[in-house]
């Protein structure tokens, strides 16, 4: 021990003592910051646990590192008596001249993985948190070059990282905004850097489809329009999709009068996108489609306003199509997908819907409203009708649908209502890989005789009592759909983060927008879609 601190002591002599000074006025406050590369590099390792108080159990990676420095990272991590749990960290400096720091995280037990009861993987699970966790740390030291362990899975090595680095500080002021940090996997002593590598940028695009999600829920409404989100969403897609903006007047002509009713209240123009993915050609496209209310303020039947702020992220499944087709055509998955997206304001006014109001969806058939907060159905619902024209080979809408989703799941997972038991195994099994839970709902008729029993029309938008409130929505959904594979998500509960998933800050999720990348990932590989 005594022989690996002498070694350390000269090893600091060795560095540039202007980088040290400077440092050291970072660290106490001086807003000097040194360009050295060098003093900005840091490197993140991962350690199983392990109850033994002489070894560390490294995976491959850090244990490569450990032996290119002497041993004295082990060394340094034996000097205390507790060996480190699962998501706890060390971190270690000056002990090899290439990095700064050096962020020893431990990743769980070795061999963790598909837990039935949490029907999650447990292993990747552990991995995205403690690299999380690593990389914020380092981010708070002030460093901004940060090389990663893969810790035995890439891809969710390179989520964790760069989910957790993102934030939406966008309109603040320079000097209150994150530092940028360049991450990069730690490929040097793979045996194959190539496949690593391409793992690392699946993981980095699942992420980035992710952090669209959430950028486009956090963004204000008065900032986000739906003319605004038609735009980002027409430059962040339109050189690998076809986007076509819709306006009011198509709307119209289409006959949508439950979207227009929800509209009608704001000054904002409506619009309907339409977006195609073409990564191979098939007459039967996989449909998305997503509401995208971008504001919620309940319309005549108006929301209490205590966190009314919230509903600028009502246009969350709206977001999660953008971000996974984001995903998906940066991946070049072959597979044909059209995306359908309903955006409007819901606003109270002089020219607003009225609670028993009539109106009529594209498919003819007539819905009281009730109520003007129970819109999401109503512009689902001639979204739904438009995209079975399309001769779709499944239809997965997502929506921030209802408030008793919430009450039921929490944000322990996404609701799901499916007529298809193969759609609903396929989804599962793409959220147990992405670690953004769905738990399934029910169909039955019960809750549709709750929505067609109806005073003056063929459907109420409510469902008359307060009981079972996201199942008598789902029930409404049906109504506009034929298909035989639909999925509705009712991602309401899962819309914000408040500390439940660790790799995720706190703020509007995103979720689940790499689970539906997984799963039309797995849909390219089974059918002609
Ligand atoms: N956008 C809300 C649902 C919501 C609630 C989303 C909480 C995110 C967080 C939706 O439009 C709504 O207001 N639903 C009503 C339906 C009710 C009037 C039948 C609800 O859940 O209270
Ligand atoms: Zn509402
Ligand atoms: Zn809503």
């Amino acid at each position: 021990m005594a022989a690996s601190i002498v070694k350390r002591v000269s090893r600091v002599k060795k560095l540039n003592i202007s980088h040290i000074s400077a440092r050291y006025k970072l660290l106490t406050g001086f807003r000097h910051f040194s360009t050295s590369k060098q003093w900005n590099k840091a490197l993140v390792l991962g350690v199983y646990e392990n109850e033994s108080t002489d070894s560390i159990d490294f995976t491959g990676t850090a244990r490569k590192f450990d032996e290119k420095a002497d041993g004295k990272i082990s060394q340094l991590l034996l000097t205390v008596k507790k060996p480190l749990k699962c998501g706890k960290t060390r971190t270690l400096h000056a002990v090899d001249p290439e990095f700064s720091s050096v962020l020893v995280t431990c990743i769980g037990k070795r061999g963790e993985g598909y837990d039935e009861l949490e029907t999650v993987d447990k292993g990747r699970e552990s991995i995205r948190a403690a690299v999380a966790k690593a990389v914020l740390q380092l981010r708070e030291l002030g460093e901004n070059e940060i090389e990663v362990d893969s810790c035995g899975d890439t891809e969710a090595s390179a989520e964790g990282c760069h989910l957790a680095l993102f934030s939406y500080d966008d309109l603040k002021a320079e000097k209150s905004r994150k530092p940028a940090v360049r991450i990069s996997c730690a490929t040097r002593y793979s045996q194959d850097k190539n496949s690593m590598e391409k793992e690392w940028r699946k993981g980095a695009i699942l992420a980035e489809g992710q952090n669209l999600s959430r950028r486009l829920m956090e963004m204000p409404a008065n900032l986000l329009t739906p003319t605004k989100f038609a735009e980002i969403v027409k430059e962040q897609l339109a050189d690998k999709c076809e986007v076509l903006v819709r306006d009011k007047d198509w709307a119209e002509s289409m006959k949508m009068g439950s979207f227009l009713s929800v509209a009608r209240g704001s000054v904002e123009p409506p619009v309907f996108l339409e977006i195609e993915y073409k990564g191979r050609q098939s007459d039967s496209p996989l449909a998305l489609v997503g509401k995208g209310v971008t504001f919620d303020t309940g319309g005549i039947s108006i929301k209490p306003s205590q966190g009314m702020d919230a509903m600028r992220g009502d246009m969350g499944g709206a977001a999660c199509v953008a971000g996974s087709l984001l995903s998906v055509s940066k991946l070049q998955l072959p597979v044909h997908v059209k995306a359908f997206i309903p955006l409007c304001e819901n606003m109270p006014s002089g020219s607003a819907t009225k609670p028993g109001d009539v109106v009529t969806a594209m498919n003819g058939k007539t819905i009281q409203v009730d109520n003007t907060d129970a819109e999401g159905r109503l512009i689902l619902a001639d979204a739904l009708c438009y995209s079975e024209q399309f001769n779709p080979s499944l239809i997965l809408d997502m929506a921030t649908l209802t408030g008793a989703i919430d009450v039921a799941l929490g944000a322990g997972a996404a609701g799901v209502f499916t007529n298809s038991e193969n759609m609903w195994n396929k989804l599962q099994k793409a959220s147990v890989r992405s670690g953004d839970r769905v738990w399934r709902m029910p169909l039955f008729n019960h809750y549709t005789k709750k929505i067609t029993e109806c005073q003056l029309a063929d459907l109420n938008n409510i469902g008359g009592s307060r009981s079972g409130g996201a199942c008598t929505a789902a029930a409404f959904l049906k109504e506009f759909v034929n298909n035989k594979n639909w999925l509705h998500l009712d991602i309401a509960g899962v819309m914000s983060n408040s500390g439940d998933v660790a790799y995720l800050g706190k703020g509007m999720s995103g979720r689940p927008t790499r689970t539906v990348i997984e799963f039309i990932n797995l849909m390219s590989k089974e059918t002609n879609n």
